[in-house]
């Protein structure tokens, strides 16, 4: 049986029409909250939107179970991609909004990539901060016209470099235009993070 899709959200609406709507995806033990302000920063003027994710880990937030840190519950994430994509398809009809760009970090930025890989054309593109391959064996795509933005930290504990790498290289092959920077940074987010999302929405 499929969770409910009726996310906790908050749903901001945008100023500006020429700003495509962002879909903010917070880290685990993160909430609906936590991204709003990094958003505005970095699209300014442009719709809000962000759902809590429905997974408790240790009473923490997140948007797919895992077994242990980095490796995930694949059925789990199908299961809850599909329905976070069924929210953003009910969020779009109901808000009148175009498909959004994904903004996510660390479990929101996996989720992300999965909503790329699962549900092509669902999303603009994606900003994918600190992310990682999200499965074993990842589903053909088809991702041509789809923007994605990979923000990785070469001293990051959580993700191996290698497995950034591997990312960009699965987007690229199913035919998205992918941006990766790795940054002289850790699993934490910085100016630098804020300032190459910025840049790279304002030129989609
Ligand atoms: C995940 O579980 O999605 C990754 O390990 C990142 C994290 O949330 O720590």
């Amino acid at each position: 049986m499929s969770a409910t899709t009726d996310f906790i959200h908050v749903f901001e609406p945008g100023t500006d029409p020429a700003r495509p709507p962002v879909l903010l995806l917070h880290g685990t033990g993160g909430n609906e909250s936590d991204l709003l302000p990094l958003g505005r920063m970095v699209a300014p003027g442009a719709a809000l939107l962000s759902p809590r994710g429905q997974v408790l880990e240790n009473g923490m937030p997140r948007f797919f179970r895992r077994l242990s840190e980095g490796v995930f519950d694949e059925d789990d994430l199908r299961r809850r991609t599909d329905d976070l994509a069924a929210f953003i398809r009910d969020a779009q009809a109901r808000h009148g909004i175009a498909a959004p760009v994904a903004l996510g970090f660390s479990n929101g930025a996996n989720v992300a990539a999965s909503l790329l890989l699962r549900h092509p054309g669902l999303l603009r593109g994606a900003a994918l901060l600190r992310a990682m391959v999200p499965y074993a064996e990842p589903p053909a795509a088809r991702l041509e016209g789809t923007k994605a933005l990979l923000l990785s930290g070469a001293a990051d504990p959580i993700v191996p470099a290698a497995n950034s790498e591997r990312l960009a290289g699965i987007l690229q092959a199913a035919g998205a235009s992918v941006k990766h920077h790795a940054l002289p940074l850790g699993h934490g987010l910085s100016q630098m993070d804020v300032a190459l999302t910025r840049d790279w929405l304002a030129a989609l």
